[in-house]
């Protein structure tokens, strides 16, 4: 992706990849140059799901580092920069004195291409979105991908001329004569287009092709090799030293506590802050569900009160979000004194970040990602309590969450459940949260995930929720005139979060919930159905 270059990307290359590394997959790893494409950990995962380690290095990491650390292969990201722009990233000089096969996608192509001799200028027609791509040698990287196929394309630089002798071009687009190229001295292999994005149908196939066939990689990382790589880990950080961790009973949280109890047992305490912006029974659920399944301890505390009251009369979706926030840290950090009095050696706090969290905050290698939403999770809560924060989730997509929560044998409904935001219902109640407003909302709330349980939708949607407007509308029940408020549903399918659909749920379903919260819940006398993708929406409305 081609677009202005917004940070410097230099790191040192001190960067230690070993300490990365579960020692079981050195030798089979595929480290990725991130040189700051929104879709880097996609690429990541892509290759986990090959069942190769992937982890994302610094964009200059040295060749050292990476020879250290035992590769198989190795990727160049995508990325915003230019390779012609004073400061651009570029990888090590010495990057094809390793000797392992490298994939370079799109600006990862250029930064290759530039390296082996080609020459890398804005193209005369850009390239965004889908495109023909037609394969002209279909053996090893395009292997069983059909002659002529589609792409997803994101670029406005391209590889404008080449050293002929020393390149194929494998692939071509009507305007992009080297969409796909292949060195013939050393192993290099440039695609043009992203092979991670679902919009391009093989490019599975061809990282596959890269991994096996170009790089020989066995391809045998599991999940529940990560556990155990991570279980190591987390027990050589901690030590005897003890770790509190924020449980919401979302998804995130509540692998990350079986993972730690696995881990380090009663060195853990689980601190669930009841805010008072909960859905209908979950402080119960979790009460329940922790206490009885799990040997956790678990503190519970009712700060309702103190949330509500920050609240009064906020209706800035981010202020909101702050103030949530703040006070989050001041109950967090009240309670985790009090178990530090206990403990004495309080040191480590856990956190269920994953990576869409990250990357939609601006973290990264790179530096560039754009700040999309203030996720309050990322970010301000370590420095305030001073803690030293453990994240073991950080590098892995809410599925691969959800498949760690299996291994660890975390009840199904568990592990299934659709996300909540940490914010909770203060973000799905639009304007002013008042708890009557709130009252409204889980009633509303409840009704809707009753029946889609009951059309059994739940597993085949991703995130199914009611929005609370600040609106009344005009309605007529029984021979009276009503001026009540409106619900919005909201549901969607999504693979990661950071891209979805609206559901197609079926009318009738959608019939059923509407009738019953209309004649359900006093006060709203109209629901309406959310039909926005995201992008341009976001899933949540605030
Ligand atoms: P958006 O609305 O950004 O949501 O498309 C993507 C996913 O993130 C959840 N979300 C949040 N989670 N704190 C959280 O912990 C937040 O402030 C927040 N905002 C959105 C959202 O529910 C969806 O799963």
């Amino acid at each position: 992706m081609n677009a202005p270059a917004t940070a410097d990307t230099a790191r040192d290359s001190g960067f230690d990849l070993l300490a990365e590394l579960p020692p079981a997959v050195r030798g089979q790893v595929v480290p990725i140059l991130d040189f700051g494409s929104q879709y880097v950990q996609l690429i990541a995962r892509r290759v986990r799901e090959q069942g190769v380690y992937s982890v994302l290095v610094p964009p200059d990491v040295s060749v050292d580092v990476l020879k250290e650390a035992g590769c198989v292969g190795v990727i160049l990201s995508g990325g915003p920069s230019s390779v012609y722009d004073e400061g651009a990233p570029k990888p090590d000089a010495r990057l094809f004195d390793l000797g392992v096969p490298v994939l370079g996608i799109c600006y990862g192509m250029q930064a290759g291409c530039e390296l082996l001799g080609a020459e890398v200028k804005p193209a005369q027609s850009r390239e965004y979105g889908r495109v023909n791509l037609k394969v002209d040698d279909g053996s090893d990287l395009f292997r069983g991908v059909p002659g002529s196929t589609t792409a997803w394309m994101s670029h406005g630089d391209q590889v404008n001329t080449l050293p002929r002798e020393e390149f194929t071009a494998l692939a071509t687009t009507p305007t992009c004569p080297f969409a796909a190229v292949k060195h013939h001295k050393v192993p290099f292999y440039g695609v043009q287009f992203h092979p991670e994005v679902t919009h391009t149908p093989h490019g599975q196939d061809l990282l596959a092709n890269f991994l096996f066939d170009v790089c020989k990689a066995k391809g045998q990382w599991t999940m529940a090799d990560f556990m155990m790589s991570e279980i190591d880990a987390i027990r050589a950080r901690v030590g005897e030293k003890h770790v509190i961790l924020g449980l919401s009973g979302g998804v995130d949280s509540s692998v990350l506590a079986a993972l730690l109890n696995k881990a380090i047992g009663k060195q853990l305490t689980c601190i669930f802050v009841d805010n008072g912006l909960l859905r209908k029974g979950e402080r119960e659920l979790v009460e329940h569900t922790f206490r009885g399944h799990f040997d956790l301890d678990l503190r519970v505390i009712d700060a309702s009160k103190d949330f509500l009251g920050d609240l009064s009369g906020i209706v800035d979706p981010q202020e909101k979000r702050t103030r949530i926030g703040h006070r989050f840290i001041e109950v967090f950090k009240r309670t985790a004194d009090d178990i530090a009095k206990e403990h004495g050696d309080v040191e480590f706090l856990a956190q269920g970040t994953l990576y869409p969290d990250v990357i939609e905050s601006g973290h990264g290698y790179a530096g560039t990602a754009a700040n999309i939403k203030l996720h309050h999770n990322v970010g301000g809560l370590p420095e305030q309590l001073g803690f030293e924060l453990i994240e073991p989730l950080r590098n892995l997509f809410k599925d691969e969450v959800r498949k760690l929560g299996e291994v660890l044998g975390l009840p199904e409904a568990m592990v299934w459940r659709h996300p909540f935001p940490g914010p909770g219902l203060a973000v799905r109640v639009l304007g002013e949260v008042t708890p009557d407003q709130l009252a409204l909302l889980r009633e509303a709330d409840e009704i809707l995930l009753d029946e889609i349980v009951s059309a059994n939708l739940y597993r085949k949607t991703a995130q199914v929720f009611a929005v609370l407007l600040p609106v009344k509308a005009v309605g007529v029940m029984g021979d009276g005139r009503t001026h009540e408020q409106v619900v919005a549903i909201r549901a969607v399918e999504s693979q990661d979060f950071m891209t979805a659909d609206w559901a197609r749920i079926p009318f009738d379903v959608l019939a059923t919930i509407s009738n019953r919260i209309i004649n359900e819940v006093r006060g709203v006398n109209r629901v309406c159905y959310d039909i926005s993708s995201k992008p341009p929406a976001t899933i949540e409305w605030e």
